[in-house]
């Protein structure tokens, strides 16, 4: 986790330090143990301490692992003459590494920063070693002792386990204008039209003035179609934005770059429109949804026939089973079958422009559950530990208002920071105030066909410290099933305290073990409940997710809004994944990270351009993945709609067939995934998962992907027949064509 860590903070550190003029580095400091605050004076003797290296932790060095303060003294001369090479001379940055955990910092005895709290604060010891440790100093700060020695030092506290300052080395830098101003696109409407608002941050009480250039440019050949100069200020709490109309043109993109009046550096941004691919659905009804789906007997049936048109709409079945119940306004199916079978019968949909039919058949048995992956919202990526029931519900509402009900998303799932602090007097699982009415929220969901998921971990307290199920497993299942839960998303988490001390811990079935016992509990509710692993792809959880009856098991660590995550979920860790999944248990690489993000009570815009989330949606269709919104719903804006509603590319996700996509092609930084569909066709989504667009010319890879000769090439974003005869395209920057291919 910590070298895992340590990467990216090297990457971050590259890419500020670009303009930035480095004027000491070291790896070496003295050291010595306890907590003296004598020790932070420049004028203190440590001509006796022993030396240590700052890139590696104390406990790798001799030091005992048990210590909890440790003082690093760095002695250095900071140059005048080196500063004055320095195009942007407003701050110096005292760059640590990280530090494992807290750490009180000084300069000749003046502190410059701290991160994370010792046992003796309010609040009492707070770890916060995963923080890259960066602490600003105005270059005309007196404390500063030019062309003299200085002393940085930096007093740590581990918290009793092995710690200590780590990474790569300790340096002082002139800070560049990456590190104290950002540039950022972000979407916004402008005068009723596409656009966005480029924004300019200054982070630190000083200001930044410069000219903020603005191209729209053509990406398939680099031409500048317009071009506009501004001035502008920032900084000093002040950010400046200026707003521009960019369209919608898949073919365009809007470079920014402003450039600093004094130094000539430069932060560059770029804004892609968030062009509409998917075609506007038609007014007559349209069933979007699979024609199956699975129950065990017994259980009750909550489905909702996804069907898209003008509404009102009236759904009427005349062969519907015996016990089964369709509403007729909103297309929930309800009731219990009782006996294994397929049940196959017709749902006709009908509004004012029309009337559609679906032949549908119900799978009952115990072997029949999820045999396409969900589809549904989780609370997580938005709302983080702010979630409550009136967000929820939100979110429930608009699943429907919005018409996502329509194209199959059904689960409304609430993850971690529903429980109480404290279980009742018997044991029993209690919810906190956040949540007043778990099963009447249960009753509404099903009353509307969705279905109702929750979130819990098999150790005493889950990832955000909320109490987990250990020891109340039995409880728990049945709390559960009290409330009408349908899903349950059991993340590992806090289960290490225990996993740590057992005697088998090294071995495959001591990971296993939470999560059949979780299993049999579940097994024993009168009602189907979806289960979802949440293990991070520990010991190849793919291969041994079925064996615990799962319905689907993450493969990797969380996601989050940025290319880098992405890229490493969403193509690094799945390739080779597909012979694991498929109905009834699928790979789950996290949620999805379009719309309102911000694992918070602070939303903002995915960070990631257009290009990038039709190349996430495109690769969450070909992998199977389960399919779990996880933005706001009730802010959903019309890109983000289109894109989580394109029926033709929704029906790769739900194919019955049920085999992942793998990577068949890998060719620089062209990828191509393919998936083989029930009705024979195959999915492809050709990638260009470089910085650059590029024309791809699919006849090349025909070897590789067994193609002869092609009869029918789909995009399936745009929903239009593609000439089979020169299947070559111009594919952006991150950017995808997916298509739906006959071929022989
Ligand atoms: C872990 C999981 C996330 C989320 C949080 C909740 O990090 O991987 O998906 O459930 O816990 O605390």
């Amino acid at each position: 986790m910590k070298q895992k860590l340590l990467g990216l903070a090297l990457v971050a550190f590259t890419a500020s330090a670009a303009f930035s003029q480095t004027l000491f580095s070291t790896r070496e400091a003295k050291f010595a143990t306890g907590d003296n605050s004598d020790y932070k004076s420049a004028e203190y003797d440590d001509a006796s301490w022993r030396k240590i290296d700052v890139s590696r932790v104390w406990d790798n060095q001799g030091v005992p692992a048990d210590t909890r303060h440790g003082w690093y003294r760095i002695h250095f001369t900071p140059s005048k003459a080196d500063l004055g090479k320095a195009s942007l001379k407003q701050y110096l940055i005292v760059d640590l590494g990280t530090v494992d955990d807290v750490d009180r910092t000084y300069l000749n005895g003046k502190p410059i920063g701290a991160t994370g709290s010792l046992p003796s604060d309010e609040g009492g010891y707070r770890s916060q070693w995963y923080t890259p440790r960066r602490y600003f100093i105005p270059v005309d700060d007196k404390n500063i002792r030019w062309d003299k020695d200085n002393v940085l030092a930096v007093h740590c506290y581990s918290g009793g386990e092995p710690g200590g300052m780590f990474g790569q080395g300790v340096s002082v830098r002139v800070a560049g204008i990456a590190d104290i101003a950002s540039l950022s696109c972000v979407p916004a409407e402008v005068k009723g039209s596409p656009g966005c608002k480029v924004e300019l941050k200054g982070n630190l009480p000083s200001s930044i003035s410069g000219k903020l250039k603005l191209d729209l440019v053509d990406i398939r050949d680099g031409k500048v179609l317009s071009s506009t100069v501004r001035k502008i200020s920032a900084g000093n709490g002040k950010t400046a934005d200026v707003e521009v109309p960019v369209g919608d043109n898949e073919n365009t993109v809007l470079l920014a770059t402003f450039t600093e009046t004094k130094s000539g550096q430069e932060l560059k941004a770029r804004y892609e429109p968030r062009y509409i691919l998917t075609p506007v659905a038609p007014e007559a009804p349209r069933f979007n949804t699979a024609a199956v789906y699975g129950v065990r007997p017994g259980s009750p049936v909550h489905f909702r026939f996804g069907v898209s048109g003008v509404k009102p709409m009236t759904f009427l079945s005349k062969d519907l089973p015996e016990g089964l119940q369709l509403n007729a306004e909103n297309g929930a199916l309800s009731g219990r079958l009782m006996k294994d079978g397929e049940y196959t019968f017709t749902v006709t949909a009908k509004n004012a422009k029309g009337m559609a039919a679906q032949t549908f058949t119900l799978y009952v048995g115990d072997d029949k559950m999820a045999l396409t992956p969900p589809m549904g919202w989780n609370s997580w990526n938005c709302w983080g530990l702010s979630v409550t029931q009136d967000k929820v519900m939100s979110s429930a509402k608009a699943m429907i208002d919005k018409g996502l009900a329509d194209y199959g998303y059904s689960y409304v799932n609430i993850d971690d920071a529903w429980e109480a602090p404290e279980r009742a007097a018997d044991g029993t699982i209690v919810v906190n105030e956040k949540f007043p009415d778990m099963k009447g929220l249960g009753d509404w969901l099903h009353s509307n066909g969705l279905k109702f998921g929750i979130y819990s971990s098999p150790g005493d307290l889950t990832c955000g410290a909320y109490l987990g199920s250990l020891d109340h497993e039995k409880q728990d299942a049945e709390s559960y099933n009290s409330w009408g839960i349908d899903y349950l998303k059991y993340d590992w988490c806090g289960y290490s305290q225990k996993h740590n001390k057992e005697r088998d811990k090294e071995t495959l079935a001591s990971y296993i073990r939470p999560y059949m016992l979780m299993e049999k509990y579940l097994r024993e509710q009168p009602r189907d409940i979806f289960y979802s692993l949440c293990q991070y792809g520990w010991q190849d959880v793919w291969k041994w997710g079925r064996m615990v009856d799962a319905n689907s098991w993450r493969t990797t660590g969380d996601i989050t809004d940025t290319w880098g995550s992405l890229y490493e979920i969403g193509f690094n860790s799945q390739a080779g994944l597909a012979p694991y999944a498929g109905p009834g248990g699928w790979n789950d690489p996290d949620m999805l990270i379009v719309g309102k993000v911000g694992w918070s009570d602070k939303l903002r815009d995915s960070r990631l351009t257009a290009n990038e989330q039709y190349t996430h949606i495109s690769l969450w269709a070909l992998l199977a993945a389960n399919m779990l919104i996880g933005c706001d719903m009730s802010q959903l804006d019309d890109f983000t709609i289109n894109l989580l509603c394109n029926n033709e590319v929704n029906a790769i996700n739900q194919d019955v067939l049920g085999r992942q996509a793998d990577r068949a092609v890998e060719d620089g930084n062209i990828q191509i995934w393919t998936r083989p569909l029930a009705d024979g066709t195959m999915a492809i989504g050709v990638f260009n998962l470089g910085e650059e667009g590029m024309d791809v010319n699919l006849a090349k890879y025909f070897g590789q992907l067994g193609i002869g000769k092609l009869n029918s090439v789909r995009d399936l974003w745009r929903q239009t027949d593609l000439d089979t005869a020169n299947p070559s395209w111009f594919i952006p920057r991150h950017g995808v064509r997916l298509l739906k291919v006959n071929a022989e």
